[in-house]
């Protein structure tokens, strides 16, 4: 399993609900997990029902068998300060130099770099080691910018390349691009089982690929239950009245010839539905990618939902059960 875990994915679609459970996958057995959000809209709080998160690494979560979830909403602004001290000791001098506006004057005016902020600050986790030398997250989960901006996002060397050669930035996008272009990373992409999010992860596979970022799983967000086996949906797509409402008289329900044309309108609709998630189901086993399905969940997601699709994604990965 990469250790930087990427998922992106059209917007809507469930990216941070995805990331959240993948993390919460990833933390079996003692295991521990960050979960980073880099867009500043506080996703994951709500998600877990907390206060907003502040810039500061904190556990949100316990997964079964002694896993920690930790989450942090990395700021391109603090980021930026952090990024400072290290490479120019400037301690006061950065809190200084925020009051003067010049780090909004950085992250404003200049997206390649506040992208390599961002982006560093995860690397960073990934690479992080304990004093016994031993990784202190064991994966880090980022809930990434949307398909359309994903790739521009990760790409940070393409990004800063005009805009600095050589010196500490252009050092930090090349350390970035080291850990985003190897095994140690994938960019999972989220979908639903429909015409344009498939096709804009069609569109995103290709721009990854053609990028050299490595892609990892199609995830198919809120898939519906199958209600009718193929002859049932065979049989609801013709037309069946005098059948249908023969088996309701059967069946000893009053009134039957009320209930045909509702009932058959909507089996119908069923087997239309059916059909187009076939067509998208093929579509997207032409992307050469590991395909995997998380369930619609009724009523929306929270904590329990959340804990539900994480063992659905535990058992796809094969990750051993605690
Ligand atoms: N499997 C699911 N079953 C039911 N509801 C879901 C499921 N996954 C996500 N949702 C719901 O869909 C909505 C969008 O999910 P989420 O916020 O994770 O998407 P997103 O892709 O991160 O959105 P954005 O592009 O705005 O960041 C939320 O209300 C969430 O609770
Ligand atoms: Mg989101």
């Amino acid at each position: 399993m990469s250790r930087l875990q990427v998922v992106s994915g059209k917007g809507g679609t469930g990216k941070t609900t995805v990331a959240a459970a993948l993390a919460l996958a990833l933390a079996t057995e003692g295991r521990r997990t960050l979960l980073v959000e880099v867009e500043g809209r506080q996703g994951i709080a709500q998600l877990f029902e907390t206060e907003a998160l502040p810039y500061e690494e904190r556990k949100i979560a316990v997964a079964p068998g002694g896993g920690e979830v930790y989450a942090l909403a990395i700021d391109a602004e603090r980021a930026l300060l952090d990024y400072l001290q290290m490479f120019y000791k400037l301690g006061a001098a950065g809190r200084a130099l925020k009051k003067l506006g010049a780090i909004d004057f950085a992250t404003t005016i200049a997206p390649g770099v506040r992208d390599v902020l961002l982006t560093g600050k995860a690397c960073e986790a990934v690479r992080r080691k304990d004093g016994a030398g031993r990784f202190v997250y064991d994966h880090v989960v980022m809930d990434a910018p949307p398909t359309g901006r994903v790739t521009r996002f990760l790409n940070v060397n393409d990004e800063v390349a005009g805009l600095a050669r050589m010196g500490p930035v252009h050092h930090q996008a090349q350390s970035v691009m080291r850990v985003i272009k190897s095994p140690e990373t994938a960019v999972h992409l989220v979908t639903l089982l429909e015409e344009m999010p498939v096709q804009e992860t069609a569109d995103g596979v290709a721009e990854l690929r053609a990028a050299g970022l490595p892609v990892g799983d199609v995830l198919v967000n809120m898939v519906r239950p199958r209600l009718l086996d193929e002859d049932a949906v065979r049989a609801a797509a013709g037309d069946r009245r005098a059948g249908v409402a023969r088996a309701l008289a059967a069946a000893g329900v009053s009134g039957p010839e009320r209930l045909v044309d509702p009932l058959l309108a909507q089996a119908a609709e069923h087997a239309r539905r059916v059909e187009l998630e076939r067509e998208q189901r093929e579509a997207l086993a032409k992307l050469r990618t590991p395909v995997r399905e998380l369930p619609l969940l009724g009523g929306g997601v929270d904590l329990a939902g959340l804990y539900h699709l994480a063992r659905t994604l535990r058992r796809d990965l094969g990750v051993s059960d605690a």
